[in-house]
């Protein structure tokens, strides 16, 4: 495994906390922090809190890094399979799937539902794949513990994004067709399976906190309780497959089994319907992102942005100010890689993280 202590070699002093980070199954997911953990975490060390929310918590690797800190820690998140993620490894203390129980979550049972099989034939992966798929979302029910299900569920999920050409699910194909040898488009869904089972295991810890997650609108969220309150909100996207819905609605249905989703009739891809978020369209994102600060005003406030999103930094700055007394922005430079080999585009943005305190 690629751990964050090797790709970031000694920018952690502790080394305790590196290797802990280095067991979070990162996943290709779109505005992933997780190569600027450490960095983070630096800025983060000269602020004092105990609770913290991280209220668009995503692929989770921020929140496991504050659960890594000692932190009492909220995962929150509008989607369910981040927020399921958030249950598997962050609010799960001590839950792990033992041999036997990956061995009855890879049984045959005739009597499984269909669904994905169904649906998704000639779309994404293989028959075997979407077989496979179909097999295991009966076969967790079984499993009782809600923890041991989240720990599954993030297992099939990220089975199916790293299977996944580019991880994403905005055009049909399966993998077979990608035909460059790459191991996670060679492997099975199954054989993925048992190997990310493994990973999310080990990534299962008890930092001695009490930690939650949620699946909310940020703001259904209450307001208060939080110390520190980090803010990673989507961008109003460049061009619409920004869209986290329109990407991975693939592994939200999975989390859910597709139950009380709604499919898009005309959708070659089987899409699911979008969710209204004031933070993707440029005529409500200032006003979001003053609703936003208002309301967590009583904590301080952390908030990630980078040098191409929208609003610009000073019009943030200028929001925040509103609610805060001191506002610091921390910059670095930062390089997001999207896609592999030659389908790779590079963007070369300058991260900030800004900090505002009373
Ligand atoms: C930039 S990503 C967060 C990335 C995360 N910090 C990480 O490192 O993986 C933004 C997240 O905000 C979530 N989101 C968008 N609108 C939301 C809302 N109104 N309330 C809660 N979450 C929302 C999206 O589902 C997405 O996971």
């Amino acid at each position: 495994m690629t751990t964050l202590a090797v790709q970031q070699g000694t920018l952690f002093p502790d080394g305790q906390l590196a290797d802990r980070l280095g067991l979070f199954p990162s996943l290709r997911f779109m505005g992933s922090k997780f190569r600027l953990l450490s960095w983070i975490s630096q800025i983060t060390s000269e602020l004092r809190f105990g609770t913290v929310l991280d209220a668009f918590s995503g692929s989770g690797c921020v929140a496991y890094l504050f659960k890594s800190l000692g932190k009492a820690v909220t995962a929150n998140d509008a989607m369910n399979f981040s927020a399921t993620i958030a249950r598997a490894i962050i609010e799960n203390r001590e839950a792990f799937i033992t041999q036997q129980e990956l061995d009855l979550l890879l049984e045959y049972d005739p009597r499984h539902l269909r669904f994905i099989q169904q649906t998704f034939d000639g779309i994404f992966f293989t028959v075997e794949d979407l077989r496979f798929l179909d097999q295991v979302s009966w076969q967790l029910q079984k499993l009782g513990d809600p923890y041991k299900q989240a720990l599954a569920v993030s297992a099939l999920v990220r089975s199916s994004i790293k299977r996944q050409p580019r991880g994403v699910f905005t055009v049909a194909g399966d993998p077979d067709r990608y035909k460059d040898g790459r191991r996670d488009l060679r492997l099975s869904l199954r054989e993925h399976f048992i190997e990310h089972v493994e990973a999310y295991n080990a990534a299962v810890f008890d930092n001695g906190q009490a930690n939650f997650a949620v699946r909310a609108d940020v703001f259904d969220l209450p307001a208060t309780g939080f110390d520190l309150v980090y803010l990673d909100p989507p961008y109003v996207p460049r061009a619409d497959d920004n869209c986290y819905i329109k990407r991975y609605h693939f592994l939200e249905g999975l989390s859910l089994y597709w139950k009380d989703t709604e499919i898009l009739a005309d959708s070659r891809v089987k899409k699911l319907k979008k969710r209204f978020t004031p933070f993707s369209y440029r005529r409500t994102a200032v006003d979001a992102f003053d609703r936003l600060f208002r309301k967590f005003r009583d904590s301080t406030l952390l908030l990630s942005y980078s040098s191409n999103g929208f609003p610009d930094l000073d019009v943030l700055i200028e929001v925040m100010r509103r609610y805060k007394d001191r506002v610091e922005v921390h910059s670095k430079d930062h390089r997001y890689h999207f896609g592999t080999h030659d389908a790779a585009t590079r963007n070369e943005v300058t991260e900030h993280l800004i900090v505002g305190t009373s």
